[in-house]
């Protein structure tokens, strides 16, 4: 097991569409598990390969309280259930520290497969709704400050950059 390093917005990697599996390798379920362990100890509920250069369809959610529930989704395919839509903070753990409100449909199907080769099919709302879309949306290089007014993020993105320079400046 180890941590992966976490590309950070603007990192223009975090725009990289990412490719299907097409086996499922034991480096595959290796990277999975680093995965996993890099999103809890963050701590975050979701983690797109994306977010660790890593440009291949998988996905890993935790939404449970004890870190009990792990999933991991390959090769995922997302469907709206119905036309309702709800708003929720979102946070990034490349957006680290940022919280802003993004409407997203309330419901959606996932159709994927996990880590045996097996499909799997969840329907989900709530917060794991929420995380599905989210996480989604980083294998197509869509991060969640895009949804937000071009003023917000290009804030968010001077914040960000001027925090990354204030760290070398401490290193
Ligand atoms: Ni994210």
């Amino acid at each position: 097991m180890a941590l992966l390093p976490i590309l950070s917005f603007p990192d223009p990697r975090l725009r990289t569409q990412a490719k299907p599996i097409e086996k499922i390798t034991d480096e595959i379920r290796t990277l999975a598990s680093n995965m996993l362990e890099t999103m809890y100890a963050a701590p975050g509920v979701g983690l797109a390969a994306s977010q660790v250069d890593r440009h291949i369809e998988l996905i890993v959610i935790d939404i449970s309280e004890d870190k009990s529930k792990p999933l991991v989704f390959i090769n995922p395919k997302i469907t709206p259930l119905g036309i309702e839509t709800a708003p929720y903070e979102e946070g990034c753990l490349s957006v680290p520290e940022i919280y802003d409100k993004v409407e997203r449909p309330a419901r959606v199907r996932i159709d994927a497969l996990d880590l045996t080769g097996q499909s799997i099919s969840l329907d989900a709302d709530g917060l794991l709704a929420v995380c599905i879309q989210h996480e989604m949306d980083h294998l197509k290089g869509k991060l969640f400050v895009d949804y937000l007014s071009p003023l917000k993020r290009q804030r968010i993105k001077d914040k960000l950059v001027k925090r990354e320079r204030e760290k070398v400046r401490v290193r």
